[in-house]
């Protein structure tokens, strides 16, 4: 904030501790920004944080002899993607768009998991990807003789399914280098990725039912009946005998049910897996254990994450997988807004120039609210600290878009700086121009504690994507 009286990061740093808590209260001393000089809105990424972070992931890598990947929905920040190949072992993605943002940023593992997949994109996805995770044994066989590389998209649509499946054989021993060795996709086209069916343990601890993979009737993984007949099919089909524990040509299993949770609800999660699929888990390759790991936050429990995961893979064979999104930049950025205008309606209501729905759609959708440096939650009135309270909302239309109920220290008047935590994560690949309003400018706070604006918006982003 440009007067110092309260709000600044600054002059908030000392004050976080005494805070009440909001969901997402900033835990870290506050870099040492200078936000009054910064545009605005922006998202500041600061790069010691996230180093801190992917330093903690590559110790628990290390030490549970498992790979760790960055799930790109939650950041794909690729400027920082050099910088994150140095400490992870690759990228998950959700789609061709991903994959190709990983293949040619990173140039380490590339990973796919898609609900299904496109007959249009599939080439591509098999030419860039090391692993392909089917939601279905139907996509799977779908897709089988593409990825052994068989066939175009137009003659794939006149197969009959079964006749497809007759020709698959076991797509073991890829022999793909994690370090990228087949960037751009070279080498991929001679080795086709391994292939894996992301499986519903139908056991999943998360409240919110819209984040839910596990919630009844989800379209998200295949269920331990259905898998189990779908192998009894295929096994039938592929090699002629009734082995019905080894999922021929598959290599790996996929699980994803956690979201922002310890290591507790992994434990509790393994168990359901290995009773429900552990039939098929000495015949496969590996297993992802998904997302949902929030291994960077501060009582995350790092032993027993890696004793989980040591066990398993000493018991199963397999080599583990992780693909955390959120822990990957949690709580390595920000965004830095201003006030408006200050308006009256029972209370005194700011109006940023952020907004939750265009630049910070989870507050709305998980729902929560996110702390802002040097405020505090109206219930920390009472502590006599932070006596002016405030709704926050934006400038868009949609009457909800209102970002919570905040006590500040003193009264904020327009042009004061506002500046939220953890606004690295399902931020910058969620927002939107709704209404016509800017996307936040990008900005990097570096080790040697420069800000450099990295990307702005203007009017042309917002016209190219309208016709
Ligand atoms: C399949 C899959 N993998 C990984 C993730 C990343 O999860 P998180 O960002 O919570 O770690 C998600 C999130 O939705 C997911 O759906």
């Amino acid at each position: 904030m440009s007067d110092g009286t309260g709000v600044s990061a600054r002059d908030a740093a000392p004050d976080i501790a005494s805070d009440e808590p909001i969901t997402g209260k900033f835990p870290l001393p506050a870099p040492p920004i200078d936000w009054s000089l910064l545009p605005s809105p922006c998202y500041v990424i600061d790069e010691g944080l996230l180093i801190r972070n992917l330093k903690l992931l590559r110790d628990v890598a290390d030490a549970a002899e498992c790979k760790i990947l960055l799930a790109q929905k939650a950041f794909s920040m690729y400027s920082f993607y050099p910088l994150i190949s140095e400490y992870l072992d690759g990228a998950a993605s959700s789609s061709l768009f991903e994959a190709r943002l990983a293949r040619e940023e990173m140039r380490k593992e590339v990973h796919i998991y898609a609900p299904a997949y496109r007959d249009d994109e599939f080439d591509e996805i098999r030419r860039i990807c090391d692993h392909v995770v089917f939601n279905s044994a139907a996509q799977w066989r779908r897709f089988a003789s593409r990825i052994r590389g068989e066939k175009s998209a137009g003659e794939n649509k006149k197969i009959n399914i079964n006749k497809r499946s007759r020709g698959l054989v076991p797509l073991r021993g890829t022999g793909r280098s994690p370090s990228g060795e087949n960037s751009a996709g070279k080498t991929a086209e001679a080795r086709p990725p391994s292939c894996g069916i992301r499986v519903n343990p139908e056991y999943s601890e998360i409240e919110t039912e819209i984040y839910n993979p596990c919630a009844p009737r989800s379209r998200l993984g295949t269920t331990a009946a259905e898998f189990e007949a779908d192998m009894k099919e295929i096994t039938r089909i592929s090699a002629g005998e009734n082995d019905f524990d080894s999922p021929a040509g598959l290599e790996g299993l996929h699980f994803h049910t956690m979201c922002e949770q310890g290591t507790d609800t992994l434990e509790r999660t393994l168990a359901v897996f290995e009773k429900k699929f552990g039939k098929y888990l000495r015949s496969v390759k590996w297993v992802n254990f998904g997302g949902g790991h929030h291994i960077t936050r501060a009582d995350y429990d790092i032993t027993l994450l890696v004793r989980l995961i040591r066990r398993f893979r000493e018991k199963y064979g397999v080599d583990v997988y992780l693909e955390p999104g959120e822990a990957i930049a949690l709580n390595a950025g920000f965004l830095a807004a201003t006030v408006l205008d200050i308006t009256r309606n029972g209370m005194d209501i700011a109006l940023l120039d952020a907004s939750a729905a265009c630049h910070m759609p989870d507050v709305l959708e998980m729902p929560y609210t996110p702390h802002i440096l040097g405020s505090a939650a109206p219930g920390a009135i009472q502590s006599g600290n932070h006596p002016h309270i405030y709704r926050l909302g934006s400038s868009t239309c949609l009457s909800g878009d209102v970002i919570g109920d905040y006590a500040f220290r003193r009264r904020l008047v327009p042009g004061d700086r506002l500046v939220f935590c953890d606004m690295a994560i399902y931020t910058m690949v969620k927002n939107n121009t709704f209404n016509g309003v800017n996307l936040p400018s990008i900005v990097i706070h570096t080790r040697k504690g420069e800000c450099r604006v990295i990307k702005t918006f203007g009017y042309e982003d917002f016209k190219s994507r309208l016709s």
